[in-house]
């Protein structure tokens, strides 16, 4: 059976779409096997323009280099998992049409920066995580009382937290941010993007705790208003709005 794609003009098959070659400028690092520092490696890869950076990286790992480790799982934007600098600009690889980036001239692809990288593109995302569950990322309710009924909220209660419960950690903002690369301290923009959540959903009783939390030496008087992270967000999450609003929230303690 002849595979149908989806395109800009409609829906064509498979081997109708053209062909061309790019090549992919990938930064490698593999201390047990190529010594202790980072170095470039380039691949040329045959590719459609309905392919995505991922799809690049899964041809060049199932048929020339079968150790470039890369993290991905979902494939379509909702695990999070694939967040890298492609053209020196934090996405998520299988978001990123080649088409897009100017497939003309080498397409660069690092690991995402501010976080240790274990092997070629995969990070240790311990210390994002670490930051992640310090502002304790689920409900809080101290009232004590078994419900006997749901807890209802109304769609504008709903609404005021509508934007950050998009998020699918996939650290692009954290690992965008100038603050977070000065010494990897900053919770991040991810941490008060998940602190948000909470503290504005009508249910929650923790919002005094998580503010306790952010109100540290690290946390969000450290942001600078840089935007970097409102911009790498692939969930289009205003990130650089909520923690103006966490601040505020600081400020005045009303949520
Ligand atoms: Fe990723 Fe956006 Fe969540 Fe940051 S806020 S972790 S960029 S989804
Ligand atoms: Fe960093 Fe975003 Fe603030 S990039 S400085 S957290 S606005
Ligand atoms: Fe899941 Fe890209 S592989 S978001």
């Amino acid at each position: 059976m002849t595979a149908i794609v989806e395109t800009e003009t409609g829906p064509v098959e498979a081997g109708a779409i053209p062909s061309f070659t790019v090549t992919l400028r990938i930064m490698r690092f593999d201390p047990e096997n190529h010594g202790p520092d980072p170095y470039w490696d380039e691949f040329d890869v045959d590719v459609h323009g309905t392919d995505r950076v991922l799809d690049a990286l899964h041809k060049i790992k199932w048929e020339q280099d079968g150790s470039l480790t890369f993290r991905r799982s979902c494939a379509h934007g909702i695990c999070g998992s694939d967040a890298m600098r492609i053209n020196g600009r934090n996405r998520l690889a299988c978001k990123t049409l080649l088409k897009d980036i100017n497939p003309n001239k080498p397409i660069t692809v690092e690991p995402i920066k501010g976080l240790p990288v274990i092997k070629d593109l995969v990070v240790d995302m311990e210390p994002f995580f670490a930051s992640y569950r310090e502002i304790m990322p689920f409900l809080i309710v101290n009232d004590g009382k078994h419900p006997s009924a749901e807890r209802h909220q109304s769609p504008e209660q709903r609404e005021r937290y509508d934007d950050t419960t998009k998020c699918i950690l996939c650290a692009a903002c954290t690992s965008s941010c100038p603050v977070f690369w000065t010494d990897g301290q900053y919770f991040g923009p991810a941490a008060i993007v998940n602190a948000h959540r909470f503290i504005f959903d009508s249910r929650d009783q923790g919002a005094t705790q998580r503010l306790e939390v952010l109100n540290d030496k690290e946390g969000v008087w450290r942001c600078r208003t840089t935007f970097n992270c409102t911009e790498a967000c692939p969930r289009g999450i205003e990130v650089t709005r909520a923690i103006q609003e966490v601040k505020r929230a600081m400020i005045t303690r009303a949520f």
